[in-house]
C-alpha cells in the first residue's frame, strides 16, 4: 500500500488543522496516511484516530532547549513518525547532515519513525552535482548506523520542486525515478533493510499517479495540496483505487 505523508508545514493555524482533519476523517480512508500537524494541533489530530508524525524534533531528550520539541515528547504524545532533515530545515534552519543524523537516533532512541528527506538545490542541480549531495546525504545518515529493529524511511524532495505555497516547478517522473534508483542503490551499499522511498514536491492530483507509478517509489510527501481539502481528496481517491 502507497503512504501519503500530508506535511501541513506552518499552512494552518489550531482551528484550520482540526477542520481539514474532520474533513479528511469524512473520507473514511483506509489507506497509508500519515498527517504531520502542527505542534499546537498535534493532541487533537491524534485524539481523531490519525497516524501522526512530528514536522521536526530536537535531537536531545529532554532538558534546557528553549522552544524546541524532542521525539520524546512527541512520543509521549501519540506520534509515530518525524520528518528529519526537510529542506525548510536544512536551508532556512542552518540544520546540516551531522544535526539530521543525531535526530534519527534519536527517533531511533524512543521508537519513532525518522522520514529523512534528502534533495539537491537548484544550485546543485545547475551545477550537475544532484549525485554527489544524493550519496552524501545518504552517507551521513546509514554509515554505521544500528538499524536494528527501527523502521526508516526515506523522502525525495528535489528541494527545487517545492512550491512553497504558489505554484511549484514539478520534478518529471522521469528524473524523479532515476534519482530515487540512485537512493535505492546507495542504501543498499549500507543496509539490506526495507527501505521505504517517497517523493515529495509539488504532488497535486494532477501529477501523483505519475509518481507512485514509479518502481522505486512507496508513497507521497504533499505539502501544499496537502491542506487543501478539495486537492487532497482527489489524491486520497486516486491512490486508493491503486492500493
Ligand atoms: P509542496 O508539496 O508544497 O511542494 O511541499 C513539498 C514538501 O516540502 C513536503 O514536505
Amino acid at each position: 500500500m502507497k503512504y501519503i505523508l500530508a506535511n501541513w508545514k506552518m499552512y494552518l493555524n489550531y482551528e484550520e488543522s482540526v477542520n481539514l482533519a474532520k474533513q479528511i476523517k469524512s473520507l473514511d480512508t483506509e489507506d497509508n496516511l500519515i498527517i504531520f500537524p502542527s505542534a499546537l494541533a498535534f493532541k487533537e489530530i491524534v485524539s481523531m484516530g490519525f497516524e501522526t508524525g512530528a514536522q521536526n524534533v530536537s535531537w536531545a531528550p529532554q532538558g534546557a532547549y528553549t522552544g524546541a520539541l524532542s521525539a520524546f515528547l512527541y512520543k509521549e504524545v501519540g506520534a509515530k513518525y518525524a520528518l528529519v532533515g526537510h529542506s525548510e530545515r536544512r536551508y532556512i534552519f542552518g540544520e546540516n547532515n551531522e544535526d539530521v543524523r543525531k535526530k534519527v537516533e534519536s527517533c531511533f532512541d524512543v521508537g519513532l519513525t525518522p522520514v529523512v528527506c534528502i534533495g539537491e538545490t537548484k544550485e546543485d542541480k545547475d551545477e550537475s552535482k544532484t549525485q554527489y549531495r544524493i550519496k552524501k546525504q545518504i552517507m551521513k545518515v546509514f554509515d554505521n548506523l544500528d538499524i536494528g529493529n527501527n523502521k526508516i524511511i526515506i523522502a525525495y524532495e528535489p528541494v527545487w520542486a517545492i512550491s512553497h505555497g504558489g505554484e511549484g516547478q514539478p520534478c518529471t517522473p522521469a528524473d524523479a525515478e532515476d534519482v530515487m534508483g540512485l537512493i535505492k542503490r546507495e542504501i543498499l551499499e549500507y543496509t539490506d533493510n526495507e527501505i521505504p522511498i517517497l517523493y515529495g514536491g509539488s504532488v497535486d492530483e494532477k501529477n501523483v499517479l505519475s509518481y507512485v507509478a514509479l518502481e522505486d517509489c512507496s508513497g507521497v510527501l504533499v505539502g501544499s495540496a496537502s491542506t487543501k481539502i478539495d486537492s487532497f481528496t482527489e489524491i486520497i481517491k486516486e491512490l486508493s483505487d491503486i492500493n
